[in-house]
């Protein structure tokens, strides 16, 4: 019986832990609130009160955190990870954040003879639930190997990457598509409610063509209902834009399209949006269009 530890249990860490529990896993788990904590002992989990504690405890310790101050702080400040952590553990970082940051606490683990992987997800909280996510993981392969079976409970889309910070760049990947495809939803339904479509009709039309995406079949039908609860929060999508405008101006690579996503959702979270589903980016295209 393996003991995983679980850092972070918001929309997506609660249902992955769950996830690890149903797999027949000891999983030790903390979060800044107690209530998901509850949740989960409520379900065969064990509480810690510290990352440290957490780190004590397990074999394995999974993060799931907003940003990046969020796991700097979790993995490395004071009480955090890197004070409980043994030679030959490996610590599993599953949040969206900079490539740099996940090499430098690689590099902060690996004089401790512990590995990191950065293994971020995508596929959102139902595919959480589910145990279907995909995840990209960077880090030694050696160390990968061993967290197989863990990804295996969380996902059925599991892809090696490469070094340390390849899994964070292939989920960066992920999130410029993610942004354009969001934008692109948002502009076809307003079109369509401009000219008198029926806005589910042309969902169901453009599906089946080159214009489908997860972010029109999932998230259409949820701004046609003026569903904005969130699955993806606001915040976290500004967060992912950020850090892909840092490393797009490192690079001096044009990231044009995207840029423009970026300035639209830091509008949307400054409007009051933050946590809100990102979907909710149509109430800022209506507001521009002169139909709030
Ligand atoms: N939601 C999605 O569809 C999705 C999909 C793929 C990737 N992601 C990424 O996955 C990460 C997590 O996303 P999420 O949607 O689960 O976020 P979330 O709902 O905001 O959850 C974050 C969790 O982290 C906890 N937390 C924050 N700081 C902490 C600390 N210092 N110590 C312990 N716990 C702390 C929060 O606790 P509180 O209860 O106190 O707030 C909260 O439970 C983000 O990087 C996001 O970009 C999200």
């Amino acid at each position: 019986m393996s003991f995983v530890g679980f850092i972070g249990l918001g929309l997506m860490g609660k249902p992955m832990a769950s996830r690890l529990l149903k797999a027949g896993y000891e999983v030790v788990v903390h979060n800044r609130s107690p209530k998901p904590v509850e949740e989960l002992v409520a379900l065969g989990a064990l509480p810690a009160s510290s990352p440290r504690e957490v780190a004590e405890r397990s074999e394995f310790i999974i993060t799931m955190l907003p940003d990046n101050p969020d796991v700097r702080s979790v993995i490395a400040g004071t009480n955090g990870v890197i004070e409980g952590v043994r030679k030959g553990m490996v610590v599993i970082d599953m949040s969206t954040i900079s490539p740099s940051l996940v090499r430098e606490l690689h590099k902060m683990l690996a004089d401790k003879d512990v590995d990191l992987l950065d293994a971020p997800v995508s596929g959102s909280t139902m595919a959480a639930e589910a145990g279907t996510l995909t995840i990209m993981v960077g880090g030694k392969q050696e160390a990968y190997e061993r967290a197989l079976p863990l990804f295996r409970a969380m996902g059925d889309k599991i892809f090696y990457m490469g070094d340390p910070g390849m899994g964070a760049y292939t989920k960066l990947c992920n999130q410029i598509a993610v942004g354009l495809n969001l934008l692109a939803t948002c502009e076809v339904l307003l079109l369509a409610k401009k000219v008198g479509l029926d806005q589910q009709k042309v969902i169901e039309v453009l599906s089946t063509g080159a214009g489908n995406s997860w972010q029109l079949t999932t998230l259409g039908p949820r701004i046609i209902k003026r569903d904005f609860r969130p699955g993806f929060k606001v915040q976290h999508l500004r967060k992912d834009l950020r850090i892909i405008r840092e490393i797009a101006e490192q690079l001096g690579l044009p990231l044009i399209g995207i840029s423009s996503v970026a300035e639209l959702v830091k509008a949307l979270d400054q409007k009051g949006h933050g946590t809100d589903g990102t979907q909710s980016l149509i109430t800022l295209l209506e507001e521009l269009a002169g139909m709030g």
